[in-house]
């Protein structure tokens, strides 16, 4: 199936596409430098995505989900939800303030062969410098924007599933304020959900106020509980 590459020429004033300086921790993870902050969880990072992000937004439950990602960062929750899905449709926006180097993407996912992760490497470092990834296979989708989410005009009423995985609260703060936690609340469609590996008291008040309905779930062994905030 062909893979198109689509690269908006127009530099977007807003674009921060500063090459995060990073650490290696292990094979599949970097340490930030920035938010001295680690990107995948420490207890087994690509469980830890499929148990809070796919299982908690509920992905599988839609024929044909639609995704919103704040904090693209290694790419590991889109290629665990691809993974998931199997080759059935997906449409995941994402966002990313801070984006790394193709080369280190390629470094933490040596053996991914998917497509999209191919062309996605090819296309990154130019899409970078315009602002802007757009990729399609067959009926998968991926968009990211190289912006600030917090300042980015986020699609209404349209997420099944939103994956807020930026830095930890303390680390990325303006991530978790009231105000941009209701911003993502109207970017869910009705029945959708808002997943997130934070158990923060206020960012479970946060969502609330938002007027979601939230749950505490377990996590894996070894991890705390997570949210899954749901929209009526
Ligand atoms: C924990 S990492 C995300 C890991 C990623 N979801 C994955 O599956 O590999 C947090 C990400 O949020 C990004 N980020 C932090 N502040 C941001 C902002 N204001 N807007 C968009 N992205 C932001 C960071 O650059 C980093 O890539």
């Amino acid at each position: 199936m062909k893979v198109g590459v689509n690269v908006r020429a127009t530099v977007q004033a807003t674009v921060q596409a500063t090459v995060q300086a990073t650490v290696q921790l292990d094979p599949h993870n970097l340490l930030s430098v920035r938010f001295s902050e680690r990107y995948g969880s420490h207890y087994g990072a690509a469980q830890q995505s499929r148990r809070v992000f796919v299982e908690g937004g509920g992905v599988l439950r839609h024929d044909s989900p639609r995704v919103l990602e704040v904090g693209f960062g290694l790419g590991l929750n889109w290629r665990t939800t691809l993974e998931a899905l199997d080759g059935d449709a997906l449409d995941y926006h994402a966002y990313e303030a801070y984006p790394l180097s193709a080369a280190e993407l390629a470094g933490v996912a040596p053996g991914e062969r998917h497509p999209l992760w191919l062309a996605l490497l090819d296309g990154w470092d130019a899409a970078v410098m315009a602002g802007h990834l757009d990729l399609a296979h067959g009926a998968q989708r991926l968009r990211i924007d190289f912006i600030d989410a917090t300042t980015a005009p986020l699609p209404r009423v349209w997420a099944h599933a939103v994956y807020l995985d930026g830095f930890s609260p303390a680390r990325n703060p303006e991530l978790w304020t009231p105000d941009f936690l209701a911003r993502l609340a109207s970017s869910l469609a009705p029945g959708g959900r808002l997943a997130t590996y934070s158990a923060a008291g206020h960012v479970r008040r946060g969502l609330m106020a938002a007027g979601l309905t939230v749950e505490r779930c377990h996590g894996l062994v070894g991890k705390r509980e997570f949210l899954v905030a749901h929209k009526q």
